[in-house]
């Protein structure tokens, strides 16, 4: 594998982007102590301060149809969620799509991207923000989520390194297990670690805001959101706040 180490970068994604682009092959890693322009979802910025955080990002070249990037979103929370649940013994949740909360508070966050060619997947650059050695107190306040880190959450700094490379090693075997036809395993795991599965639900969707109960996450990753009604909706991305 290629492993690219920046003191500092503006964005991991920028800079395995530009890497994907140059032709650098599945599995490249992009790591940065800190980040100057760290991107979150819906063009947010990451808070990114220097070694207190794991900035990340890598590059997949999955030979599958656009329609299954959902799975690759829904495999990286898994793979970020089990990092903190075996080997830190923590109890996060996935907030649909792939927001990893420990307590109602966001410990990580993941910003994949996509490049397509026609409508087949040229690459995916997925990028992983995990708050490690912050503490509360040091979190800007205007956060729409309050924010945690894994310091707060454990009580003891810990080293970054070690939790980087069960992260890679996680995201791997459930990368895997998506190329070789066996989902199934990992959509389980995302439905268990979900928190929003049950539960009464606001969506901001690219098609106006859709109210209902999340009922379940099917085979693609996407969110099943029954209304009033009792119309199921397929939500494909989106952003939930919670109602009950
Ligand atoms: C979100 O929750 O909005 C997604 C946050 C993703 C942050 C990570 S940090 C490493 C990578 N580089 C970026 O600029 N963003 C992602």
């Amino acid at each position: 594998n290629h492993y690219f180490y920046y003191q500092e970068l503006d964005s991991t994604n920028n800079r395995a982007r530009e890497l994907a682009a140059e032709g650098y092959p599945e599995g490249t890693v992009v790591a940065a102590e800190m980040q100057t322009a760290g991107r979150g979802r819906r063009g947010r910025d990451w808070y990114s301060p220097n070694q207190e955080g794991i900035y990340v990002s890598v590059i997949l070249r999955p030979l599958l149809p656009l329609k299954e990037i959902s799975r690759v979103s829904l495999l990286t929370a898994v793979a970020v969620a089990e990092t903190l649940a075996t080997d830190l013994n923590l109890h996060p949740l996935i907030k649909w799509p792939n927001d990893i909360l420990i307590n109602n508070r966001k410990i990580a966050g993941i910003l994949s991207e996509v490049v397509t060619d026609m409508d087949s997947i040229e690459y995916i650059v997925v990028g992983i923000g995990l708050n490690i050695n912050n503490f509360p107190p040091d979190f800007p306040h205007d956060f729409r989520t309050p924010a945690t880190s894994v310091q707060a959450e454990c009580q003891r700094p810990l080293p970054r390194v070690q939790i980087l490379q069960n992260l890679l090693f996680n995201l791997e075997n459930h990368y895997q297990k998506l190329l070789q036809g066996r989902f199934g395993d990992t959509l389980e795991k995302a439905k268990n670690l979900s928190m929003v599965i049950g539960r009464e639900v606001k969506i901001d969707t690219l098609n106006g805001f859709l109210t209902g109960q999340a009922v379940d996450i099917d085979d693609h990753g996407f969110l099943l959101v029954r209304d009033q009604s009792g119309t199921i909706h397929t939500v494909m991305s989106g952003e939930i706040s919670l109602l009950s």
